[in-house]
């Protein structure tokens, strides 16, 4: 027995020095020490010894058990910090390295537009109403006037979704959305901005645009309003040295109608490509709401009159930030945005 505990020191001892990890450390802990290890295998053979060797082959037995744990225990801590030692090195932080810039998010430049429009018209008692871009039919045409066989019901100008319904193709919907909650309350004075969709891709053309759609009722509003309002407006967005004239049109939600020109903003009138060398740019479209409009609205045609306008933001900013065509708006390229 003796014999053997020596033997067992010597090898335990031995392979505890020459452990690589924790790992085997774990394994020798078992074979050594472990309840079916081999310390306790002499301790529990010790009743089959002569009384006089029992006593003392026992302590030996013990006392080579507490050494090899403490043998253990410090070479656990040896790899633990170790262990420790490494991961502190990994995550050595260099303090004198250069800092990331932080890259700043700016306002897409049709914001920016969009944001000017708002504030120019909120600054002359304009509210902003919205309305929802899914829309229907008898809100996109039928309300406003636009005959059934008017060719911007085709299925090749609008996006239908039932015979019903279509993705709106201007914000004007909302001014008779807008008439239904109010009346009849007066003065009506709204602003609608939104996004609205068209079958047109191009670089003038977007299938998805904003707008900006205008609204006010009121008793005795003429075509001056309209003019002073509008004139206002462009000398608000281009500036004061800007000119504006009105051209008659026609839109079927309004009479008479009129669109409105601004002097070219490259030339400032002497004519050039942009203008077409006409010297004007044409910016929006408007005139006096049509009295069939404010008669299916639930207004008095012969109490309220109003004007009505609608404009395209993509234009809008194409011309003042000079951009020529409109898909840069669409592709999230940075360097075109951070330009802005
Ligand atoms: N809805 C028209 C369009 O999309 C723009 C427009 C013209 C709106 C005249 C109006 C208006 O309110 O009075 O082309």
């Amino acid at each position: 027995m003796r014999e053997k505990l020596k033997n067992v020191k010597q090898t335990a001892q031995q392979a505890i020095t020459e452990a690589r990890d924790i790992e085997s450390l774990k394994e020798l802990q078992v074979k050594f020490l472990g309840r079916k290890g081999e310390i306790t295998g002499v301790l529990r053979g010790l009743k089959d010894l002569p009384g006089n060797q029992r006593a003392e082959v026992g302590k030996a037995a013990n006392l080579l058990k507490n050494e090899l744990e403490i043998m253990v225990e410090e070479k656990l801590a040896q790899f633990n910090q170790l262990e420790l030692e490494r991961r502190l090195q990994k995550e050595q932080i260099d303090v004198t390295l250069p800092g990331r810039p932080l890259n700043a998010g700016r306002r897409h430049p049709l914001n920016l537009i969009m944001n000017e429009v708002k504030e120019i018209f909120t600054g002359m008692g304009f509210e902003v109403a919205e309305g929802p871009e899914v829309e229907l039919d008898y809100y996109n045409f039928e309300a406003l006037n636009v005959p059934p066989e008017h060719p911007a019901r085709d299925m090749q100008d609008s996006f239908y979704i039932t015979d019903q319904q279509l993705l709106r193709t201007h914000t004007s919907p909302v001014q008779v959305r807008t008439m239904e909650k109010k009346r009849p309350h007066l003065p009506v004075r709204i602003i609608v901005p939104g996004k609205v969709y068209r079958r047109d891709d191009d670089a003038t053309h977007s299938p998805m645009f904003h707008q900006v759609e205008g609204l006010v009722l009121d008793h005795h509003i003429t075509f001056a309003d309209l003019r002073g309002t509008l004139a206002e407006f462009a000398h608000g967005v281009f500036g004061d040295q800007l000119e504006v004239r009105f051209r008659p049109s026609f839109f079927p939600f309004t009479e008479p109608s009129a669109e409105m020109d601004i002097s070219c903003v490259m030339c400032g009138g002497t004519g050039c490509r942009v203008c077409s060398h006409t010297g004007w740019l044409e910016i929006l479209g408007a005139g006096m709401v049509h009295p069939r409009v404010l008669a299916v609205s639930g207004y008095d045609p012969e109490e309220v009159t109003g004007f009505a306008f609608g404009m395209g933001i993509e234009r809008i900013t194409m011309l003042k930030y000079e951009v020529n065509d409109l898909r840069m708006f669409f592709e999230n390229d940075l360097r075109f945005l951070e330009q802005f």
